[in-house]
This record gives structure tokens, sequence and C-alpha cells, in this order.
């Protein structure tokens, strides 16, 4: 479960990127988070995964009080919740497998654990014929795709992606986003951030907008104009 408990952030002393925000997430959910260029998106985003603290309030992650956390417990939130960009942030010397092992090594798997780990990856991201490739032989989408085997391979529960398809043409855009709904159905909460109305409004999933730091819908089985 993932809860805002009256939240702002301000960022030094400029205006609040954001002010006053409550929801709650629960889990397994599949929630998009809309809302125009410097709405606070990318700051809710990272405000759970502790990388920036809240001027006021409290971020609650199961029973992790993110806002409160300690630097040095930061590993253990960020085990139950990964993160996908809009720029991937592959490492170009390593191959598709060797990217997507980087979750496995902290976990401490076997080699077995984590090849059957790894292959059922490979699977869900539709790349399995491409293992031994490098990033730089793979198409945008693709690339896309091991970012997101990356993230999930691991034991992460929540899935947070950030304008995963920002860069995509709409066809690749629409590959992702059936295999980020695949990550949900298998059981992940997943909160995605975009400017994709068409994907918004096709998949009749919980949107909550925001604008202007503020949350101005939150509505089951939403859409967004
Ligand atoms: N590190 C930062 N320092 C100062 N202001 C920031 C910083 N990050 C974001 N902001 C500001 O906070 C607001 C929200 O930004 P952001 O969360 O990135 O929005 P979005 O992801 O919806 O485009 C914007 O006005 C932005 O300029
Ligand atoms: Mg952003």
């Amino acid at each position: 479960m993932i809860r805002f408990n009256s939240v702002s952030k301000k960022y030094k002393k400029s205006v609040a990127a954001l002010e006053d925000i409550n929801f709650s997430i629960e889990d397994g959910e599949f929630v998009f988070l809309v809302g125009p260029s410097g709405a606070g998106k990318t700051t809710l985003l990272k405000l759970i995964i502790g990388e920036i603290k809240p001027t006021h309030g409290s971020v609650h992650v199961d029973d992790y009080i993110v806002s409160k956390l300690a630097e040095n417990k930061l590993p253990y939130l960020r085990r139950k919740v990964s993160f996908v960009f809009q720029d991937f942030k592959l490492l170009a010397e390593r191959t598709v497998v060797e990217n997507i092992s980087v979750s496995l090594e902290i976990l401490g798997k076997t080699t077995v654990e984590a090849e059957k780990r790894i292959e059922a990856v490979l699977s869900m991201i539709k790349l399995s014929d491409k293992g031994n490739y490098f990033p730089r032989q793979l198409s945008y989408g693709e690339q896309q795709r091991v970012a997101i085997g990356r993230a999930i391979a691991g034991e992460a529960k929540i899935l947070l992606a950030d304008e995963p398809t920002g860069n995509l043409d709409p066809k690749t855009s629409w590959e992702i986003l059936k295999i980020i709904s695949a990550i949900n159905k298998d059981g992940k909460t997943v909160i995605m951030a975009t400017h994709n109305v068409d994907i918004v409004n096709s998949l009749k999933k919980r949107v909550i907008v925001i604008k202007d730091g503020k949350i101005i819908k939150d509505e089951k089985k939403g859409s967004y104009s």
C-alpha cells in the first residue's frame, strides 16, 4: 500500500511543486498519473522511492514511513519499489542479460535461481532471442523493455514508470503498455506517469490528474482530456 498524507514539497524557496497531496493506492492497482509538464508527476514518484523528502506531510509504503526513512535504510525500500525512467539508463557495455542481472546480484540468488528468473523476465519483455545483444544493437522500444525487465527482475512489488513511452512512437508505446499491463496482472502495483491520452483513455484504469502541484481529479476507470 502507498499512502500520501497531506504531502507538500517545495524545492528551495520556489512555489510548491506539490501541495497538500492525499491519496492511497492498494496492492495490485494500476494507476495513471497525468498532468501537464511541470505539474509535479516526477516529484510525486521521487517521494515514493525516497529520493527526495516532503516539506510537509508523510509518505508511506507498507510499513515504511518513507518520508522519515534514514539514508542507510533506503536500499530495503528500493527492493520493494523499482523505477523505470524515460531515458532507460542501461549499461552500454553490458548485454541485455547482464543489464537485467544487476537487480538480482544484490539479492544473493544462486546461479540456477538467477538463470531461471532471467529466462522468465526475457520472456515477459519478449526478448528471449536477444539476451546477448548490447543496448546499441536494440531499438528504442527494445531498450525500454530491457529497462522494465531490469526493474521487475528482483523482488519489487511496486513498479513506478516515469513517462516510459515519452520517446516512443504509438505502436511501440502500445507494446510497452502491453508488457506493463502484464506485469500488473502478475500482481505488481503500477504507477505510470504519462502524457499519452490515447493509452490512458483506452485502458480505463484509475487516473490521478495533477495540475500545478494539486490533485484535480482521482477517478477509478478514469479518462484524460
Ligand atoms: N530539483 C529541483 N529544483 C527546483 N525545482 C524543481 C526541481 N525539480 C522539479 N522542480 C520544479 O517542480 C515542479 C514540478 O516538477 P516535476 O515534478 O518535474 O513535474 P512533471 O514531472 O509533472 O513535469 C516544476 O515547477 C519544476 O520546475
Ligand atoms: Mg516529469
